[in-house]
């Protein structure tokens, strides 16, 4: 068996534009433990109160996953990263220190036997707080083998349970990295006293070739991330690894926990979460993954399925864009199908959704189910007590600017200004910022339709900075006008709020 430890929320979350918020990161951990992942690295406790705070609502959801925090190799970094996973089911405790020669040289600026001291301490002290400790060599991919098989030694030996070997800058091979984990199989003397881990990132395009050969090679553990998402260009991708491992069973002899007809959703959901698309021919995830346009394709799979099929769109859970709603369905109907889909909701979220669900009934003469995930994955970035749009206008001619005039609600007090722009999207934005008083740059605004057809939910995305931090907001609506100014508002409604909890958005 392959243990799957998925790093979505934190590696993942490191890469540009993929930041979450409180709420999207506990649906997306639920998702991942719906989907099996049998260890979700929730963040890095010590990096900002938002990641401790997230960590540890994800520890407090999660029943069925082992839930995980980064730490560096120092007290305060194992102490944050302990209270933070300490009221999961299963906690564990993810230290690491870098282990190459170029990152002890220039980076730590300490010698091989300083590295060892530290690891060793560092797991022996993490040790004390939880049974399940994982330590990483970071870039041990670059490092020198008989360096490694002495660390290695000296963790197990202090109590690691879960060897990682990374390969932190993208940089090895399939071959090479095989023979690497070989190579330390066979050379660190108490090594079936863990489990060898590998984590692989995609500088080179091979993530997921890599990880896959160090399981030919006896590793037990794969790092990887839902669409591959990560630093740079990314981690190992979840998707592939498992498919890979369940399409070509007769080779690897190998299997993980994972349901994988959870991974389309998985995926979708991290998309809508992070308004990070993947490209149309990315593998198992890719619109056009299971799509097949030459004729010559078409006859053959209208013969048998398996001329070119070696996996079925069901078997990752791909499901047509069905109709099924409408502005007669009830609120059974609707939670009938939100069931149908895999959500499970309570009866609070179900009333909010309801209403919004009727309102979009009234809009759009066809209600499909990705309107209705939007809808949902939309509320879970709602900020209660913030701006609340009441109405707006907008006037556009020819050869002038653009005028729009929004009025909102805030703390009982009704506010209307007007704004002028190049259009009437910079005309609403203007006038947002003469409501908030808030001076802000917008870094990014984008828009995308849910569905197809004229009346599809236009999905707004809309990042923007201030003093160096950046905050994101969502909106949704078939009006593109209304979900911009609704994407703005809730950018600005999670940085108020982030303040108000004393925390601080990504740094740019
Ligand atoms: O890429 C890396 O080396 C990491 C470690 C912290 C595991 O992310
Ligand atoms: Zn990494």
């Amino acid at each position: 068996m392959i243990r799957i430890f998925d790093t979505t929320l934190r590696d993942g979350e490191q890469s540009p534009g993929c930041s979450m918020h409180l709420n999207e990161k506990i649906q997306m951990a639920k998702q991942l433990e719906r989907m099996g992942v049998d260890i979700i690295e929730a963040g890095f406790a010590i990096a900002s109160k938002g990641d401790f705070e997230s960590i540890s609502e994800v520890a407090k959801a999660v029943k069925d996953s082992t839930v995980a925090s980064l730490a560096r190799c120092l007290p305060k970094d194992i102490d944050a990263a302990y209270e933070a996973v300490r009221h999961a089911e299963s906690p564990m405790l993810h230290v690491f220190l870098a282990t190459s020669p170029i990152h002890m040289k220039y980076k730590l600026e300490m010698k091989e036997d300083e590295v060892y001291e530290r690891a060793v301490e560092s797991v022996r002290y993490a040790r004390k707080f939880c049974s399940n400790i994982e330590f990483s060599c970071e870039d041990a991919s670059r490092s020198e083998l008989p360096f490694l098989y002495r660390i290695i030694e000296g963790v197990i030996d202090a109590g690691a349970t879960t060897v990682n070997i990374p390969d932190t800058v993208g940089y090895t091979t399939p071959q090479e990295f095989e023979a690497f984990i070989r190579a330390i199989r066979e050379n660190t003397p108490n090594i079936d006293k863990a489990v060898i881990s590998v984590h692989c990132h995609n500088d080179l395009g091979m993530g997921v070739a890599n990880s896959l050969s160090a399981v030919l090679a006896g590793a037990g553990q794969i790092e990887c991330t839902v669409n591959g998402i990560g630093e740079r260009a990314g981690n190992a991708a979840l998707e592939e690894v498992v498919m890979a491992l369940q399409t070509r069973k007769d080779f690897y002899q190998k299997e993980t926990r994972i349901r994988s007809t959870e991974i389309m959703r998985s995926s979708h959901l991290l998309s809508s979460i992070t308004g990070v698309r993947v490209q149309p021919h990315k593998a198992i995830v890719g619109i056009n993954a299971f799509a097949h346009e030459s004729g010559i394709h078409q006859h053959g799979m209208l013969k048998e399925k398996s001329t070119y099929e070696i996996m079925t769109p069901e078997s990752v859970g791909l499901q047509k864009n069905m109709m099924v709603l409408g502005k007669h369905s009830g609120k059974h109907a609707l939670r009938d199908r939100l069931a149908d889909l895999g959500y499970e909701i309570d009866n609070a979220e179900l009333e909010a959704l309801f209403v919004k669900f009727k309102a979009l009934a009234d809009e759009k003469k066809t209600v499909y189910d990705k309107d209705i995930e939007a809808l949902l994955i939309g509320q879970y970035s709602q900020v209660e007590d913030g701006y609340e749009l009441v109405d707006y206008q907008t006037a556009t001619s020819e050869g002038k600017d653009a005028k729009t005039i929004i009025q909102v609600s805030y703390q009982d007090e009704r506010i209307e200004r007007v704004g002028t722009g190049k259009g009437p999207i910079d005309a609403a934005f203007d006038a947002m910022a003469q409501i908030t008083g808030e001076d802000v740059r917008l870094q990014d605004f984008s828009i995308h339709a849910v569905t197809q057809g004229k009346d599809a939910i236009g999905e707004t995305l809309v990042k923007i900075e201030k003093d160096g931090r950046m905050y994101s907001g969502k909106g949704m609506s078939t009006d593109i006008i209304k979900s911009s100014i609704l994407a703005y508002m809730n950018a600005i409604n999670h940085m108020e709020s982030r303040r108000k909890r004393g925390l601080n958005g990504n740094t740019v």
